[in-house]
């Protein structure tokens, strides 16, 4: 059996997208159809969109979302219909050499579903991520779905299914920020104010936030930032320095993912700090540091995927922690936006005064 729900698609390289139906599968094992309830905009869905992630035109877009299962295929027992819960992309196997050594969060077999969504001509889609949630309905993995406490609005716990959970992870996971440390964050869009958020959250002293557009420091500075700078008027190596007595913070989240940041989080950070790198680069970029500097700094250079996060571990404590008012996961949402909404989200990205546009069904 099948079932026909909207949802928004690219259809090639630079088109607009399109709202168009969808053909769902009922899931078979191993699987769950989700009712989608919010997706949030990321530029992953952008970069999919542009063919900066691969050629498999059709894709399904979105991947940062919450819903209730609708259904569950045989031997699934971790979820089951009703349950509300948030998509993960990286839905660990338990059997790969990282599960294996018992770090599951590097997983390097990650579940997807196994059947395709289709157009109604039988066009096989590529769910963005594998989740595909800019749609009424998707087919997942039960692995991708991640069950939360249900009183938190769908439009803020599917945040925590991306690029939040990268900043946050950066900073608590990845980074192991810890009480009274220098941390500075170059980049404040959403995943470097997550990173803010992690970093005030893991008890750093100082918080400095850099990026090169005024309003983004100020929003920084509400997530919990202690100090600005902006790096086209300032040097942002010699300003976090100044900020540190003079020798650097101890991690630097480089949440922009460009050569010339990862240079500056590479020389604002105190000897044998930690850089962290958690903005996506793409294919073309080159890093070129003279090697004894890479020796004689010391310690740690770290790239964070999805916040090396563990879905079951990270989602329901950070959803905890914003229902007790430790964190503030809704002021990342911006706007709350349709369905037929989502090209419009993609030329606000570029204008500077979003966080995070939420696909509300
Ligand atoms: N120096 C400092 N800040 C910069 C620079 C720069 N050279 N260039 C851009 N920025 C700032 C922007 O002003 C913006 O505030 O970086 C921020 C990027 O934010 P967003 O565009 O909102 O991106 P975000 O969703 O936070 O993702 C950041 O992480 O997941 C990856 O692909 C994503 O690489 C991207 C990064
Ligand atoms: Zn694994
Ligand atoms: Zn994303």
């Amino acid at each position: 059996m099948t079932q026909q729900v909207q949802g928004v698609v690219a259809p090639g390289r630079d088109e607009p997208v399109r709202v168009e139906t969808i053909v769902i599968p009922d899931p078979g094992p191993g699987e769950a159809v989700v009712k989608v309830q919010a997706c949030g905009v990321c530029h992953t869905d952008l970069h999919y969109k542009q063919g900066g992630i691969n050629d498999d035109f059709p894709f399904l877009l979105g991947h940062e979302a919450a819903g209730v299962v609708e259904s569950v295929g045989e031997g699934v027992t971790d979820v089951a219909p009703g349950d509300f819960v948030i998509l993960n992309w990286r839905a660990v196997c338990g059997q790969c050499r990282a599960c294996l050594r018992g770090r599951p969060w590097y997983c390097f077999d990650t579940h997807n579903a196994r059947q395709k969504m289709t157009l109604t001509d039988g066009t096989e889609l590529s769910p963005a991520l594998g989740i595909g949630a800019f749609a009424e309905k998707t087919l997942v993995a039960a692995g991708q779905c991640t069950k939360v406490d249900p009183a938190v609005a769908p439009s803020v716990a599917g945040l925590l299914g991306c690029g939040v959970m990268a900043g946050i992870g950066a900073a608590i996971n990845t980074g192991q920020v810890g009480r009274g440390d220098s941390v500075a964050v170059i980049g404040c869009g959403g995943v470097g104010d997550a990173a803010v958020v992690g970093a005030r959250l893991a008890g750093a002293a100082r918080i400095i936030a850099v990026d090169i557009d005024d309003r983004k420091l100020a929003k920084a500075r509400e997530m919990g930032a202690t100090h600005t700078v902006n790096s086209r008027t300032d040097d942002p190596v010699e300003a976090i320095r100044e900020l540190t007595g003079g020798f650097g913070a101890d991690v630097v989240i480089e949440a922009v993912g460009r050569p010339e940041t990862y240079r500056q989080a590479f020389y604002a950070r105190d000897l044998a700090g930690t850089v962290v790198l958690v903005g996506v680069p793409t294919p073309e970029m080159k890093l070129e540091l003279p090697l004894l500097d890479v020796f004689g700094r010391g310690g740690a250079l770290k790239s964070s995927w999805y916040g090396d996060c563990l879905p079951s571990r990270d989602f329901p404590m950070l959803i905890d922690l914003h229902q007790q008012g430790r964190i503030d996961l809704a002021a990342f949402v911006t706007e709350t936006i349709g369905l037929g909404d989502v090209e419009h989200a993609f030329a606000r990205m570029h204008e500077g005064d979003v966080l995070r546009s939420v696909v509300v069904f």
